[in-house]
């Protein structure tokens, strides 16, 4: 019965792990900046669209002031990046069920290349 309960256990785990449902949270594989993507002219022209329909709003500079902070690519790692757009952060909203992967890792490659500008 031990042994049963830990194989359960043990697949649910995985099933967690697989999950799609938590895109953002931990059960996602950690994207992967190589200077390939980051380079990427597909990439970078889906990551500005997104930029343009969903971020310039807020952090644009026709944005009102104090609406978001003016970002500073040249600050952040992709990384960082990523995490804010996946998960949020206060006034920040979170954009993990709204993106796929793919998508987050586009805008971030956007932001920091070195076409983008706020
Ligand atoms: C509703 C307004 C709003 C929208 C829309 C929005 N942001 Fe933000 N964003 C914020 C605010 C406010 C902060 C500052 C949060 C804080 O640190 O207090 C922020 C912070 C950030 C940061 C971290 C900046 C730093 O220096 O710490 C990044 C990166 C970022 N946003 C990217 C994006 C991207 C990419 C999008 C589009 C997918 C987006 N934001 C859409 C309001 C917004």
């Amino acid at each position: 019965m031990l042994k049963y309960s830990s194989a359960l256990a043990a697949l649910a785990m995985i099933g967690v792990l697989a999950s799609p449902t938590l895109a953002g949270g931990t059960g996602e594989e950690p994207p992967k900046f190589t200077d390939e993507l980051l380079n990427d002219p597909a990439v970078l022209a889906a990551g500005q669209e997104i930029w343009v329909e969903q971020c310039q709003f807020c952090h644009g500079k026709n944005a009102y002031p104090g609406k978001a902070p003016k970002l500073k690519p040249r600050k952040y790692t992709p990384e960082f990046v990523y995490k804010r757009v996946t998960r949020g952060f206060k006034g920040m909203p979170a954009w993990g069920d709204v993106y796929n992967q793919e998508e987050r890792m586009a805008v971030t490659a956007w932001i920091k290349s070195k076409d983008f500008s706020n």
